[in-house]
């Protein structure tokens, strides 16, 4: 890894990843179903790159489902584990959103599932998905929703544009994830506007199981996209 200002998410992750392997199958079933209807297209021998994989359930999925040829990277080695044995082969390596450790113009499509609010910079993320992806090729994120992590704001009263640490409760308020505020300026930043078109958007509730909500509130927990890089 060549920068560490996401560290403390490896952390936070290596200490709880073999909970993770199991919650992650319990209680996300609604989000990844959604998310897999996005890759409504020719997937088969396609080149596929998850990042922020976690311990690679939805690899082995997009792999034996959709045909595609996988690949992963996650910054928690335990995760990284997981998701080779899960695999059966070397397939995921170790390393961040920030400098994602393959060549460039290598992929086909570039997915990145229920993670990039964590990453510190999504522009330095954008910047490595535009660099590894080949021209023509998709672009497909879920991430908790800027207005879900307004309300986590812990700090009164609330500034939306600040970024800060959140906490949000997850699993039946079982797991506290930290993760980096982030804001729609971030996320539809001139960067990607002028390198990819939105081809599907989405925002929805968060199933309650999943996600402690917010004095019981209704509001968009994540949303997700595809895009096409030009
Ligand atoms: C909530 S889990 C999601 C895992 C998987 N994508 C899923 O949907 O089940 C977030 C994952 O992001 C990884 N992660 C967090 N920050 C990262 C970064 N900057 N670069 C790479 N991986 C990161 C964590 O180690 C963790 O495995």
């Amino acid at each position: 890894m060549t920068k560490d200002t996401n560290v403390y998410t490896v952390d936070q992750y290596n200490g709880w990843a073999d909970e993770h392997d199991w919650k992650t199958v319990k209680y996300d079933s609604e989000s990844r179903a959604l998310f897999y209807s996005f890759l409504n297209f020719e997937t088969k021998g396609k080149k596929l790159l998850d990042v922020a994989c976690g311990s690679g359930h939805d690899l082995l999925h997009y792999k034996d489902s959709f045909g595609f040829d996988v690949n992963g990277v996650d910054a928690s080695d335990k995760e990284v584990a997981f998701a080779n044995k899960r695999l059966g082969e070397d397939a995921v390596k170790v390393g961040l959103s920030d400098a994602i450790p393959f060549e460039d113009k290598t992929f086909d499509v570039v997915v990145s599932k229920y993670a990039p609010q964590a990453f510190n910079s999504i522009e330095d993320f954008y910047n490595e998905v535009i660099r590894v992806l080949k021209p023509g090729g998709y672009f497909i994120i879920l991430t908790t929703h800027p207005m879900r992590q307004f309300l986590e704001k812990s700090v009164k009263p609330r500034d939306y544009f600040k970024k800060e640490v959140v906490v949000s409760w997850i699993y039946e308020h079982t797991i506290p994830l930290k993760e980096w505020s982030h804001t729609f300026n971030e996320y539809f930043s001139p960067l990607f506007l002028d390198n990819f078109i939105i081809e599907q958007f989405y925002e929805k509730a968060d199933t309650k199981e999943c996600i402690e909500h917010i004095d019981g509130e209704s509001y968009p927990g994540y949303f997700l996209f595809r895009a096409k890089k030009k």
